[in-house]
Order: C-alpha cells, then sequence, then structure tokens
C-alpha cells in the first residue's frame, strides 16, 4: 500500500491504472477508522482492480471549530487498518494541497439541504460537496462507497453527480452497527464507557419506532421517541422523512419508502443514525 499526499501524482497514478484498464474504487474517509469504514473498502475490493481510500478531515464541513478541534485523528493505526483491508492507496493531502485557493464555490441542493442535517449545520452540506468533487476529479474513480449511516449525505452526493454528470457509480451500504446496536462512528471513540451504553438507547429507539409503524400517527411516534430519548441525551431532531427526497412527511402512505432520522448530543458528543421503516 501506498500513500500518496499530492494532488498531481495522485492524477497522474490513477490516469495511468485507468489506461491500463484497472477499474478503480475509491473510499473517502475524514480518518479515524472503524470497521463501517472497513467494510466499505472490502467491498470496494471485491468489486475492483484498485481501490483507493481518502483520509483528509475537511475543515470546510465543521460549521462548529470545536466539533472539527475534537474531530479524532489515528492516521497510524488507519493505515494499519487500510493495508489489512486489502487497499492499495491512500489519498492524504494536507489542507492547502487540497485548497489552495479560498473555496467560494457554492451548490444549490434545494429543499435537500434544508431539512435535518442541513438546517441543524449551516454551510455542512456545501462543504461535504466541495470536498467530495474534487476528490472525484482527482481519483476519479468508477465507483464511490458510502454508508447509509450519513443517509442525508448520501442523498447530497447522489444528487451532487447528476447534477454535475459526474461518471461514477455510487455505491451505499448499510450501516455497520456495535453488538449494542449503536451505529459505528469515528465520535464514539469520544464517548465515556457510560455514555457509550446509554448511545445504544438511539438504535433501540429507532427499532422501536419501525415496531409501531402504522400504529400511531407519524407526529406522536416523533414526539414519543423524543420523549425516550430524553432522559439521557439533547435531541436535535428525530424525523420520518421520505426516504428519496428527506422531506417530512404526515402520514404513512405519503411516500414509496421512509427512513427514521436522528441525531442527539450525549456527553459532548453528536451522534446520528436513521432506520429504513
Ligand atoms: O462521511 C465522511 O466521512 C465525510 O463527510 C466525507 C464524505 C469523507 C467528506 O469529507
Amino acid at each position: 500500500m501506498e500513500v500518496l499526499t499530492t494532488v498531481l501524482e495522485t492524477q497522474n497514478l490513477m490516469k495511468l491504472l485507468r489506461s491500463q484498464g484497472k477499474s478503480i474504487g475509491f473510499v473517502p474517509t475524514m480518518g479515524a477508522l472503524h470497521h463501517g469504514h472497513i467494510s466499505l473498502v472490502q467491498q470496494a475490493v471485491n468489486e475492483n482492480d484498485v481501490v483507493v481510500s481518502s483520509i483528509f478531515v475537511n475543515p470546510i464541513q465543521f460549521n462548529n471549530p470545536d466539533d472539527l478541534e475534537k474531530y479524532p485523528r489515528t492516521f497510524e493505526s488507519d493505515v494499519e487498518m487500510l493495508n489489512q483491508a486489502g487497499c492499495n492507496y491512500i489519498f492524504y493531502p494536507t489542507v492547502s494541497e487540497m485548497y489552495p485557493d479560498k473555496v467560494t464555490k457554492s451548490y444549490e441542493f434545494g429543499a435537500l439541504e434544508m431539512v435535518m442535517e442541513g438546517a441543524f449545520r449551516p454551510g455542512h452540506f456545501n462543504g461535504v460537496a466541495v470536498v467530495v468533487h474534487k476528490l472525484f476529479d482527482i481519483v476519479q474513480p468508477h465507483k464511490a462507497y458510502f454508508g447509509k449511516k450519513d443517509y442525508q449525505q448520501l442523498a447530497v452526493i447522489r444528487m451532487l453527480v447528476e447534477m454535475e454528470k459526474i461518471p461514477i457509480t455510487i455505491v451505499a451500504a448499510e450501516t455497520v452497527r456495535e453488538p449494542s446496536g449503536l451505529a459505528m462512528s469515528s465520535r464514539n471513540m469520544r464517548l465515556s464507557e457510560t455514555d457509550r451504553e446509554k448511545a445504544a438507547q438511539i438504535s433501540k429507539t429507532l427499532s422501536w419506532v419501525k415496531s409501531q409503524k402504522g400504529l400511531l400517527s407519524i407526529k406522536e411516534l416523533e414526539e414519543m421517541a423524543l420523549s425516550r430519548l430524553k432522559p439521557d441525551f439533547n435531541p436535535e431532531y428525530f424525523q420520518i422523512v421520505n426516504a428519496f427526497t428527506l422531506q417530512p412527511v404526515n402520514s404513512w402512505t405519503d411516500a414509496p419508502k421512509l427512513v427514521a432520522c436522528v441525531a442527539a448530543h450525549i456527553g459532548g458528543v453528536r451522534l446520528i443514525d436513521n432506520l429504513e421503516l
């Protein structure tokens, strides 16, 4: 496995690999890797000739400077995990390599960025879109892999690819969970032992909501889910939405597929999770 740090060497190498007829799978990350990331890399290894993963803590997608500062950085163990998973190249640029000039690009995702993560983290999805578009331009993969844990991010990236006519297949993978049900996340590293145990309540609440589908109204269920979380968490939202548009729904028949999405803080850590209903 090789670590690449410059845009130019990465672009040239990828161009060469493509000209040799190799298929390229790409797993973008911000490092602090866990088994969720590794399962994406393993899937990419199974489906492509060459696998590239990027490790870049993208400053422009953090609306909260404290969150950026506290974001875990574990480069050495990340390299070890990627190597074992069969990754071939790591793209590991500095901030000035990725952003030599002031970022002015702005994308329009309409209603998709007005709700949930978009509403609570202003500018977040534009930052994600800017970096993902840049990474796609540099790596030019055939397929790129994203986890469903960031459900709204996945929808934004699908929209980006469609809007910008980027010829890359987006592959969505199921959320990987700890035995307690807690969705794997780099942020879990910042949870105390007690909060980690309590955090399992998020996925339990999602499963409970799924078991109540159609028995109560959407509004009632959302309110009950929030009150289940309130003793231990400071929840930002619990919403049942259209799984394609991510827009709120009023009744169970408002959309062909629904997903329940939640964001909640515990012990100063912001966690998100979701479950397709
Ligand atoms: O999901 C993430 O880790 C990040 O948002 C991504 C897609 C790597 C962009 O920085």
